[in-house]
């Protein structure tokens, strides 16, 4: 929220991959976003981020969309900002899914991502095993942040916020480009 505060998102579209319940997108329309396009792999995701619109008065100004982000990305609508929080590191595709998100910015792009730490390594190892002994498909990565920095920035944006904590490195982008 603070990089996007400061990156400005006031009367803006919004579009957020992998939205999970919605609480982002739906706090930055309570605060001044105009209208928000939520997507998400798990429908169980979309049932609930349609049940907080709905509970917060934001049903009008929202739209979701089930599915993965790469194959639909081209059925939906560009937005002044994009958001991908804690999503890059359940994708295997980085590269593919930063690109085609960043496609669909017209002005700040904004991630939230694992730091690239030795412990975090470890962390991410721990549950990858957890989740194959679930049975689970899913699985963590840990993408190089210098890689991402570097596909974005050549997309013609510049850094305008950084922030991190023991785990997650939060950058905000805007566009200098056209
Ligand atoms: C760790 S959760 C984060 C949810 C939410 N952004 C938050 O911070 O609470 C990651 C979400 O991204 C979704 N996701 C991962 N890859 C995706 C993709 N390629 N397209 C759409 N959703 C995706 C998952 O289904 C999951 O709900």
């Amino acid at each position: 929220m603070e990089g996007l505060e400061r990156a400005g998102y006031k009367d803006a579209t919004i579009l957020e991959i992998g939205s999970g319940v919605g609480h982002l997108h739906q706090t930055l329309l309570e605060r001044g976003a105009s209208s928000a396009v939520g997507v998400d792999l798990a429908s169980k995701m979309i049932e609930e981020a349609r049940h907080w619109a709905e509970e917060r008065r934001l049903a009008e100004r929202t739209d979701y969309f089930e599915g993965d982000f790469m194959d639909i990305s081209e059925s939906l609508p560009d937005a002044e900002v994009t958001v991908l929080d804690k999503v890059v590191c359940c994708y295997p595709d980085a590269d593919g899914l930063i690109h085609s998100s960043l496609s669909k910015t017209k002005r700040v792009y904004a991630l939230t991502y694992p730091r690239n730490r030795w412990y975090v390594h470890v962390m991410m190892g721990f549950a990858a095993l957890a989740m194959k002994i679930l049975r689970s498909d899913f699985r963590p990565y840990v993408h190089a942040p210098e890689r991402i920095e570097n596909w974005i920035t050549a997309d013609g944006f510049d850094k305008s916020y950084q922030n991190h904590n023991l785990l997650w490195l939060t950058q905000v982008y805007v566009k200098t480009s056209i």
